[in-house]
């Protein structure tokens, strides 16, 4: 397997043979396109992928500034499609696969009272079953590689131990689903057998298109955020899998 993940390499102009691989879900912008630029700057072969790459200016840019950075399209609601991409790049090695695309759902859609009850499948489909089949369907890339993380950008927001106030219920919901599935995932028996890490990675309250329109007192630039991902990701090991950690390496509590 490692052989044919070797020669296969070789076959994209884009990666260098002795470089780490990592594959990123929703590089379009923010969190995700901070890690790809990150990660491209660190000589990783860097797999960034969006919606629609061919429409984000600033990972076009990151794209053409560096031959380690290749883009695909995905989206993780179109389980046909990432069957497909994961079929396109079979025999890729993947070290680190970051879930990390997802989606509020909107402020003022979620409170009790005003729901608006057709949020809620959105919300899940890209927060909790997106990252759960992109997971299955790049196992054996991530398996084959040396690193074998599989790192899923969750939210203490999911914390059912310090639930405070009353605010974005799918979205809280959907972070503490991605949360149980992903434990769930890393106690599966052929994932321990294959050894493969499953991180659960908070990012903290980042300055994002995400956050617009929030307080930027309390919060942290997507550099140091990402900065911070990346040094947990360095250090999740087999003892860590399934466990919840913010950027900072504390263990939440769920
Ligand atoms: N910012 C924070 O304070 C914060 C805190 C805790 C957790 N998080 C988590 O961090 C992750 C990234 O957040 P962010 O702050 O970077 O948000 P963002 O700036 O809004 O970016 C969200 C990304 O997800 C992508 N996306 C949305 N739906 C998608 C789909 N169906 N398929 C593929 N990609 C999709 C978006 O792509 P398009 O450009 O195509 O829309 C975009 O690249 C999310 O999982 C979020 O829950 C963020």
């Amino acid at each position: 397997m490692i052989r044919a993940a070797t020669l296969l390499f070789s076959l994209f102009a884009f990666s260098s043979a002795n470089a780490s691989t990592v594959l990123i879900t929703g590089a379009s912008r923010g969190i995700g396109l901070e890690f790809a630029k990150r990660y491209a700057e660190q000589g990783w072969n860097v797999i960034a992928t969006a919606r629609s790459p061919e429409d984000d200016d600033a990972l076009l840019a990151l794209a053409s500034a560096h031959e380690n950075v290749r883009t695909e399209t995905l989206d993780v609601t179109d389980h046909a499609g990432i069957d497909t991409l994961a079929e396109k790049l079979r025999g890729i090695a993947i070290d680190v696969l970051i879930n990390n695309a997802g989606i509020a759902g909107g402020r003022n859609t979620q409170e009790f009272g005003t729901v608006d009850y057709s949020v809620f499948n959105d919300v899940m489909n890209i927060n909790v079953l997106g990252p759960l089949k992109v997971t299955e369907a790049f196992i054996e890339h991530v398996a084959a590689s040396e690193q074998k993380k599989v790192i899923n950008i969750s939210s203490s927001e999911g914390r059912l131990s310090q639930v405070r106030g009353s605010r974005q219920a799918f979205y809280r919901a959907s972070k503490s689903a991605l949360n149980m599935v992903m434990k769930n995932v890393a106690n599966n028996p052929t994932i321990e057998e294959k050894g493969v890490i499953i991180g659960i990675l908070t990012p903290g309250f980042v300055d994002t298109d995400f956050t617009a329109g929030l307080p930027k007192q309390m919060m942290i630039d997507v550099e140091t955020s990402v900065s911070r991902s990346i040094s947990m990701i360095e250090k999740y090991n087999t003892e860590m899998s399934g466990k919840y950690f913010s950027n900072t390496g504390e263990e939440m509590t769920w």
